[in-house]
C-alpha cells in the first residue's frame, strides 16, 4: 500500500488553497464540506471560490502566495497552473511538516485526494494512488450506482438505535446478528424508500421483543422496463439482486432475469401461446403466501408495473393483509419504444399531448371515446394492439381522423431484434398482416413519427448482422 488511507477532521480548522480559478473550485467545493475554514490566496479569485470562502467563515487574499500565508493553517493545497509556484507551496509545507496537496502532481504531495461517494456519514473515498485516476473514477461510478443514495440515512438510524441495542444485546454475537440482520432486511428498505418513522417502528418492535420476532417478508413490485437491461433503475436492479424468490411473466427480457440473484427461486407466472396464464388471483395469493412465510418476494413486470399492468391490483391484496410492499417504477412500453424507434412522444409544432390507451378491444371498441382520440394534435400509443389494429386504425378514420395520419408499429421494442413498420393509419394494418410480426407490439399513431425519418439512431444488432452480410 502506498498511501495510508485517513479520514481527517477538518470543521472549522484553517486550510489554505493557493489558486483561485476552476481547479481550485472543485477543491474549494469539499473543503467546505468537509466544514473547513477557507484561507484562499491567488491574485485572481472567481467569484464562485470568494463565496465559498465567505460561507466558510474564511477570508480571500487577492495577491502573490507568500510562504507567511501558511501560518496557522493546518493543510494546504496548491491548485494553480503555475509549476514553479506549486513546487515552492509544496517545499514551504513540507518544511514545517505541514500536509501538502498539489492538484495533478503525485511527486509534490504528502496527501493525495480520493475520489469519493459521499452518503454521509459513510464515505468511501477510492485511490489508485496517482497512478490511474481515471481508473479510480471510473470505479467510483460503479459504486455510485450501487450504494443507495439513502444510505446516509441507513447510518443515521443506526446511530440513533446504537446506544441501545447496545444495552438490550449485550452479547456481541447477538448484536451483531441485529445489526446485519436490520442492516439489510425490510428496515433498510423502509429507510430507502423514504418511509424512516416506519423504519424506526420496527426496529422498536424487535428492541422490545427480541426473542419473538418471526422473520418478516416483503414484496418489490419492480418494473423491468420493456427488454434492454440497461433501462433498468438502480433500484430495481439491487431488490433484483437480493430477494429469495421471483414471480415474472412473459414481458420480462431473458437479459434482464439474468441480473435476477443466482440462487433466487424463479416461478413462471405468464401465458404462453396456447396455455393459460395463471389467474390474476391466484398470483395475489402466491406473493402475499411467499412473504408471509417470511421470504423477500421480487415480482418483476415488464415496463412499469402501474402502466396496464394490474400492479394495483396485487399490492391492494398485500396491503389487505398488511404485508409489506414498494413499488419501484420501470420505462414503460411507450417511453422506451419511442425513445428507441426515434420517434418523440410529443413535439411543441405537432403534438401537445399523449395518450396511452389500450389496444384490447371490447365489443368492437366499444368501451373508447373514439371522437376524443380522433382529435388532431396528440400522439395514441396503443398497447396490445396488435390484433385489434385494423378496428383501431379504422375507427379513428371514420371519426375524422385524416388517413395519412402516420404510424408506427414497434416490435419487441429496445431488444437487439426491435423492428419498425411505418405507414400511414390506412395502410398500416395490410403493411403488418403482409409481415411476420410477433407480439410484444406497440402502436404510435400521430404526426410526431414523421420525425422518425430524421431522429431514428437506434440500430437493432440484427440489422448490424444483416448489414455485414
Ligand atoms: C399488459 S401490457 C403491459 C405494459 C407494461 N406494464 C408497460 O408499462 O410497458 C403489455 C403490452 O405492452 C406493450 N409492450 C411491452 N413491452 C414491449 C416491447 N418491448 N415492445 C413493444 N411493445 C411492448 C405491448 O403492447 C404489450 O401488448
Amino acid at each position: 500500500m502506498d498511501y495510508l488511507p485517513l479520514f481527517f477532521d477538518l470543521k472549522q480548522q484553517p486550510c489554505l488553497l493557493v489558486g483561485g480559478g476552476a481547479i481550485a473550485c472543485r477543491k474549494a467545493r469539499l473543503l467546505l464540506k468537509a466544514g473547513a475554514r477557507l484561507r484562499v490566496v491567488a491574485p485572481q479569485v472567481v467569484e464562485e471560490v470568494a463565496a465559498m470562502a465567505a460561507a466558510s467563515g474564511g477570508e480571500v487574499l487577492r495577491e502573490g502566495y507568500r510562504a507567511a500565508h501558511l501560518e496557522g493553517c493546518i493543510l494546504v493545497i496548491a491548485a494553480t497552473d503555475n509549476e514553479p509556484l506549486n513546487a515552492q507551496v509544496s517545499a514551504d509545507a513540507r518544511a514545517r511538516k505541514m500536509p501538502v496537496n498539489v492538484v495533478d502532481s503525485p511527486a509534490l504531495c504528502s496527501f493525495i485526494m480520493p475520489a469519493i461517494v459521499d452518503r454521509s456519514p459513510l464515505v468511501i473515498g477510492i485511490s489508485s494512488g496517482g497512478q490511474a485516476p481515471v481508473l479510480a473514477r471510473l470505479l467510483r461510478a460503479r459504486i455510485e450506482s450501487l450504494v443507495p443514495a439513502a444510505y446516509g440515512r441507513l447510518a443515521g438510524l443506526a446511530s440513533r438505535f446504537r446506544e441501545r441495542v447496545k444495552a438490550i444485546f449485550t452479547d456481541i454475537d447477538r448484536r451483531r446478528d441485529f445489526w446485519e440482520k436490520n442492516l439489510q432486511g425490510p428496515a433498510a428498505e423502509l429507510v430507502f424508500s423514504g418511509r424512516e418513522a416506519q423504519a424506526e417502528t420496527l426496529l422498536e418492535q424487535q428492541l422490545q421483543q427480541p426473542d419473538t420476532q418471526s422473520p418478516r417478508g416483503e414484496v418489490y413490485l419492480v418494473g423491468a422496463g420493456p427488454g434492454d437491461p440497461d433501462l433498468l433503475t438502480f433500484r430495481a436492479l439491487r431488490l433484483m439482486q437480493q430477494a429469495d424468490v421471483v414471480l415474472y411473466d412473459r414481458l420480462v427480457s431473458e437479459p434482464v432475469l439474468d441480473l435476477v440473484r443466482r440462487d433466487a427461486e424463479r416461478i413462471y407466472v405468464g401465458k404462453r401461446r396456447r396455455e393459460h396464464a395463471v389467474p390474476q388471483g391466484d398470483i395475489n395469493q402466491l406473493l402475499v403466501d411467499l412473504a408471509a412465510r417470511g421470504q423477500r418476494v421480487l415480482r418483476l413486470k415488464g415496463g412499469d408495473p402501474f402502466i396496464f399492468g394490474r400492479g394495483g391490483e396485487e399490492i391492494e391484496r398485500l396491503a389487505d393483509h398488511h404485508i409489506p410492499f414498494q413499488v419501484v417504477p420501470g420505462i414503460t412500453a411507450a417511453s422506451g419504444c419511442a425513445a428507441y424507434a426515434g420517434i418523440p412522444l410529443t413535439h411543441r409544432d405537432c403534438a401537445q399531448s399523449v395518450r396511452f390507451v389500450t389496444g384490447h378491444l371490447k365489443d368492437n371498441g366499444a368501451n373508447l371515446n373514439w371522437p376524443e382520440l380522433a382529435e388532431p394534435g396528440q400522439t395514441l400509443v396503443f398497447y396490445m394492439g396488435l390484433t385489434g389494429l385494423r378496428e383501431i386504425c379504422r375507427a379513428l378514420i371514420d371519426h375524422g381522423r385524416s388517413p395519412q395520419t402516420p404510424a408506427a408499429l414497434v416490435e419487441k421494442g429496445t431488444t437487439p431484434v426491435q423492428r419498425v413498420l411505418a405507414a400511414d393509419i390506412a395502410g398500416l394494418p395490410q403493411l403488418v398482416a403482409e409481415q411476420d410480426v410477433h407480439a410484444p407490439t406497440l402502436i404510435i399513431i400521430g404526426e410526431v413519427v414523421r420525425l422518425r425519418d430524421k431522429l431514428n439512431w437506434f440500430t437493432p444488432a440484427s440489422d448490424r448482422t444483416a448489414a455485414s452480410h
